[in-house]
């Protein structure tokens, strides 16, 4: 949410945050805290250690949203400590201020005692009557991009970094996993069992993640487990077979895996996000479980964070492109050595489809669409789109290109990340980071070259692409132009498609020639209904097809298809498909009343950010 007033940067190192990480440090958490399903509360108390950056500090500032701080304390001596909540910003949360006794110590641990709201943003309380197995509740956070302040008080910014610990207590049936490594037994006390973690890597608060519910694992790899409801186990499973595979060809692109364990966890359908990188664990959206491993690119995504993002992050969300711009560069780097380089640029291929169509709905001199944003008052929530992932990963691979290759930006990489590792860093650091790495190089007259203003502060698309092979996106680009040329003759001409069309294209690739298709004009609902007869899709399962389908539909104005994309838009939560769907139907009349009224009904079992981004689409939330 953009704040009324003049906008101004909370603090000097991130404009989301109030918190003073350069004046005092939190260095580590240690959390206890009882999961309270019936009042959708957490309750209990953290030990931050923290140390002075400046000797003449006398208090400490964190983040906080809808917390009610009960009490604060010295942890050695006891003694009561003064703090102050700030006045609440809709955006922001609250500035938790909290002052130093007279010791003149640099280094001291503080207890605060609190509870969480049952509104935390970074919490998802489900009743069992929303889970799979209908019997028992379950409880998710996602604390990215700034959430984690309403689930502790943190400094709540990606400038610093912390290890944790964690003892959580939960009812005594539900398994409680964290990002984090699970330490012992779970451990009965009354009706509850307490569930111990520890995070002995640095890192920043947006990585903190808890999750309860009735979990069972499959072990999928030598370090690997994937968590789901028993339903879904076997499923799971399945899809994600490959994620050593996948975890390997990442070490051959990055470096040594730090993390210990890479586990994953299928989520209720309501997760807002395909993927997201909590460390030892990472949270997916059962939407990528298409029964065909077809849509495993983002446990790709995802593995690659555990460098670019989680060991290399950015110093805060203006930066952001550095956590996505590189993972997914990254992400297509497995890609390549999985499946072979054809597909590394077929993918990119499909991510530049995927930029150019979210430029053009966010307009081409958005300043949203700049590779470095200004964040000075706006939510990141409102600010996340494709532009930091797509215009980010075409610069790096520009840059490949121009210093000669793989051959020359693959040693980068991996000393771009064994450099910065454990670290924050903003995109200065990187550009000076890459001109001194290739300084004594030929590379180094190249790098004069690149336009850095432009690519870094210019909104729309990049100034320059590299030329992708298209030896995999041909057959899309064809059959979509046979379809183009079919309608644009008003449907009158006998057509020359027929049912096999779809048998010899992968699900990526009928999803680019999709995409491709919703570029263009409006199709006829008699083209529609033509598709429909021929290919089937309206009983795909893959949802990335479907999510394409539906909206080609949408955007032909075929009134059959407006139960189906509510059906679809509202049996799920991943922003990525309930954003556009929902906009389509808005901005289509006919459509409208059915996207209001479904969107009353369903916001409730949304999380926060998904409720609150498509209620602002729909302009129903201000
Ligand atoms: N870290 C992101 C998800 C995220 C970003 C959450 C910003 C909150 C704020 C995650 O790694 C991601 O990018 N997920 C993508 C996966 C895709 C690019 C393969 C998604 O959710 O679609
Ligand atoms: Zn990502």
């Amino acid at each position: 949410m953009q704040e009324n007033m003049a906008a101004e940067r909370l603090s000097p190192g991130d404009p989301n945050s109030f918190s003073r990480p350069d004046e005092v440090k939190v260095t580590h958490m240690d959390l206890e805290l009882e999961i309270n399903f019936d009042t959708k509360i957490l309750s209990g108390h953290v030990v931050l250690s923290v140390e002075k950056v400046n000797a003449e500090a006398n208090s400490l500032i964190l983040d906080s949203r809808d917390l009610t701080v009960s009490m604060v304390q010295d942890f050695e001596t006891k003694q009561l400590l003064k703090f102050e909540l700030g006045s609440s910003s809709t955006t922001f949360g609250e500035k938790l201020e909290i002052h130093f006794s007279s010791s003149q110590t640099i280094k001291q641990k503080i207890v605060v005692h609190y509870t969480t709201s049952p509104k935390s943003t970074a919490l998802q309380w489900l009743s069992p009557e929303q889970t799979l197995g209908k019997k028992h509740p379950f409880l998710f956070s996602q604390c990215q991009a700034i959430h984690c302040r309403s689930l502790v008080p943190c400094q709540d910014t990606p400038s610093n970094k912390v290890t944790y610990e964690a003892k959580i207590s939960a009812p005594h049936d539900l398994t409680v996993l964290m990002s984090a490594i699970r330490q012992g037994e779970p451990v009965q006390v009354g009706d509850k069992k307490t569930h111990s973690f520890h995070q002995p890597v640095l890192i920043p608060s947006y990585l903190l993640a808890v999750v309860a519910g009735d979990l069972q694992s499959r072990q999928i790899g030598p370090r690997s487990h994937v968590w789901a409801e028993p339903a879904m186990l076997d499923k799971a499973a399945y899809e994600f077979a490959e994620t050593e595979a996948q975890l390997s060809a990442a070490e051959d692109v990055c470096g040594p895996y730090v993390w210990g364990v890479y586990d994953l966890l299928v989520l209720p359908p309501s997760f807002p996000f395909g993927g997201m990188e909590n460390p030892c664990l990472t949270f997916v959206t059962p939407t990528v479980i298409a029964g065909d491993r077809s849509l495993v690119d983002v446990v790709a995504h995802e593995i690659a964070h555990s460098w670019t993002g989680n060991l290399v992050t950015n110093s805060n969300f203006e930066h952001f492109w550095l956590n996505e711009g590189f993972t997914v560069f990254v992400e297509r780097k497995i890609i390549g050595r999985l499946h072979g380089e054809a597909f590394r640029h077929f993918a990119a291929i499909g991510g530049k489809t995927y930029l150019a169509d979210t430029i053009e709905s966010m307009g081409a001199s958005n300043p949203l669409t700049s590779l470095m944003p200004d964040l000075t008052g706006i939510d990141p929530d409102d600010s996340f789109s494709t532009v930091p992932y797509e215009k980010g990963q075409a610069f790096l691979w520009y840059l490949e290109d121009l210093v000669g290759g793989s051959g020359e930006f693959d040693p980068f990489l991996k000393s771009y990340i064994a450099n910065f590792q454990y670290r924050s860093i903003k995109t200065d650091d990187f550009v000076e980071y890459i001109k001194h790495y290739f300084q004594k190089t030929p590379a180094a007259e190249k790098l004069e070259q690149v336009d850095w203003k432009t690519w870094f502060h210019s909104p729309g698309m990049p100034p320059t692409f590299v030329n992708y092979d298209d030896s995999l996106a041909k057959a899309c680009k064809v059959l979509c132009q046979r379809w183009s040329d079919w309608n644009e003759q008003g449907c009158l001409e006998p057509m020359s498609m027929s049912s096999d069309d779809l048998k010899t294209l992968s699900p990526a690739q009928i999803q680019e020639f999709l995409a491709q298709l919703l570029m263009g004009p409006p199709l006829s609902c008699q083209a529609i209904e033509k598709m429909q007869q021929l290919y089937s899709l309206n009983g795909i399962q893959n949802a990335e097809i479907k999510f394409r389908w539906l909206r080609l539909c949408l955007k032909a104005q075929f009134k059959e298809v407006i139960p189906l994309a509510v059906e679809f838009a509202t049996s799920q939560g991943r922003m990525k498909y309930c954003r556009p769907i929902f906009r389509d139907l808005y901005n289509w009349e006919v459509a409208r009343p059915a996207a209001l009224d479904a969107y009353e009904k369903v916001k409730d079992q949304w999380m926060y950010v998904c409720a609150y981004t498509v209620g602002k689409d729909l302009h129903v939330v201000q």
